[in-house]
């Protein structure tokens, strides 16, 4: 495997991990490979504990969201880069998890450029969340980055300044709360109900008061716990980069979910491509040597809201369905039953479709070729292919080639989309894509068990057929394979 891997980056010194899609493909099982198998330092640039990476070593699985997935590797340093946003609490917690479980965590630094999230920050995201629909995570992501490009957020460095950071946090609040009451008109209760949400946890409230002086010292205490591993991560990068170690950047979320080229506004609010990235980590672009954009094959997920060409099924079927009331299906006769509904419930128990950060249902749908010809002008062609072993059991597959504009005329980028037309570049306006639907070429399924397959060759015909078809469709470059959640289950082309 190490060989083969050698000869895939052959003398490359940065390389990156990107989704090319809705996020959730398995960027924290290739951080963590890379980390195993090559990395001296994996960078995260974009994001924050919006994230879920899953990382599965035999029967140990491990779950990240601020930390990159290089922490179980002693000798790989680990840098949350300038770009993240980072809630010093959920940071804390994370660090203390790992390092009870024998981690030491010694080889960890953080950005003091960072934009930080508080209390205040979450309430936002659930207040507006409430209105927008976007199905967030709740963390608080959007309104710190609405700060910062404001240029009015709190950064890493603002929390050891005392004065600075309370003063910063009370006009902060005051804008919220003015925002709360005016805009949205909410009750003092109504707020302090949003307090008590389960992302906060009502500690910060005094009756029904913000209080801000609790918030305050909570956040400066957590971050004392921390203030070693802050430094100007940006120079330090850049210094192991001229020094010629193995620098991974770890993306976040997908491409389709990017501030800049996802579909707006069901989006995140960073840009979660390559370009994002890099800015994010402090790097010139001329010092990355290859990108590898993951790809959720032949069935893919979106988590949250916003339009899916290629769902199967609807997502009014997830609701109230969870873990446990996913027991009552038995797989082998959703697959038998073949229907929509079926297929849906089948992918998410047999993928275990479940977000790794909120716990909520991901909503699948078939490959969508269109979508991934988009990332892929952001990401460029090498591809890692994930989760094909989900679909090793259906007869048949589905890949998306283009879709038909069912919705009302309309003008959008300089043409007229009227009903009927055939579209063949991704629209990233929300509005336009919930009324495209998809056109499929259909393939034969494998139906043959892959998960302890080692090389591309050994792959089921069917199977090399359809990766090969999605090739053509799309120029990418299938790199690698995943077969399975665990390290050892990966194949390098
Ligand atoms: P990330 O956010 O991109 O890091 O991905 P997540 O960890 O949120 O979701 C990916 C899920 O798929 C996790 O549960 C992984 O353990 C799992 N996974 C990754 N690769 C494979 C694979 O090839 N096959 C299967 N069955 N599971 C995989
Ligand atoms: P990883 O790194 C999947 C989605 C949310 C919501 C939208 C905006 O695990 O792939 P936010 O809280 O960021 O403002 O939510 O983006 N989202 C993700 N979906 N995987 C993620 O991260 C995501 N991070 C955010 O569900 O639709
Ligand atoms: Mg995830």
């Amino acid at each position: 495997m190490k060989n083969s891997l050698d000869s895939l980056v052959k003398d490359a010194k940065v390389i990156a991990i990107v989704c090319n899609q809705w996020g959730d493909t398995g960027k924290g099982k290739f951080s963590e490979y890379f980390a195993n198998n090559w990395a001296d330092v994996v960078v995260s640039g974009t994001g924050g504990n919006n994230a879920g990476h899953t990382v599965k070593i035999e029967d140990q699985e491990f779950i990240f969201h601020l930390i990159p997935c290089g922490a179980l590797n002693e000798k790989t340093a680990n840098i949350i880069g300038n770009g993240t946003a980072v809630d010093p609490i959920v940071l804390m917690k994370e660090m203390d998890d790992l390092k009870k479980q024998g981690y030491s965590l010694n080889n960890i630094f953080i950005s003091g450029d960072a934009h930080f999230i508080t209390p205040l920050e979450i309430f936002f995201d659930i207040m507006e969340d409430k209105f927008s629909g976007i199905g967030t995570t709740c963390r608080g992501i959007g309104p710190s980055y609405a700060m910062k490009i404001s240029r009015i957020g709190v950064r890493i460095n603002d929390l050891f300044n005392e004065e600075l950071f309370a003063e910063k946090l009370e006009k902060n609040l005051e804008k919220y709360l003015c925002i709360a009451r005016n805009v949205y008109k909410l009750s003092d209760e109504q707020i302090a109900d949003i307090f008590r949400h389960k992302n906060i946890g009502g500690d910060y409230l005094n009756g029904n008061k913000v209080d801000i002086k609790k918030i305050i010292s909570v956040y400066q205490e957590a971050a004392l716990k921390f203030k070693e591993k802050v430094t100007n991560t940006v120079y330090l990068i850049n210094k192991m980069i001229y020094s010629g170690k193995n620098v991974l950047l770890e993306g976040a979320q997908g491409t389709l979910l990017s501030i800049e080229f996802g579909t707006y506004p069901y989006v995140t609010s960073s840009d979660c491509s390559i370009t994002g990235l890099l800015q994010g980590c402090g790097i010139n672009p001329s010092k990355l040597d290859l990108t590898f954009g993951i790809v959720k094959w032949p069935y893919m997920t979106r988590v949250g809201g916003g339009p899916f060409p290629t769902e199967i099924s609807n997502e009014s079927l997830d609701k109230g369905e969870n873990k446990e009331t996913e027991k009552r299906f038995k797989l082998d006769e959703l697959l038998k039953a073949g229907d929509p509904v079926s297929l849906r419930r089948y992918l998410r128990i047999k993928g275990n479709e479940s977000g790794a950060t909120t716990g909520r249902p991901r909503r699948p749908g078939w490959i969508d070729l269109v979508a991934l010809k988009w990332s892929l002008m952001q990401n460029g062609k090498d591809i890692i292919i994930t989760k094909p072993d989900v679909c090793s059991e259906l007869d048949e597959i589905n890949m998306c080639f283009s879709y038909t504009y069912c919705g009302q005329d309309t003008y959008y980028d300089g043409q007229t989309f009227e009903k009927g037309k055939m579209v063949h570049q991704f629209p990233t306006s929300a509005n336009i894509l919930s009324h495209c639907r998809p056109n499929y070429i259909t393939l034969k399924g494998w139906k043959q068990a892959i998960s302890k397959i080692e090389t591309y060759e050994d792959l089921p015909k069917e199977m090399r057929i359809a990766l090969e078809k999605t090739e053509l469709e799309t120029v990418a470059s299938i790199r690698m394979i995943s077969v399975g959640p665990e390290r050892r289950q990966t194949i390098v082309k």
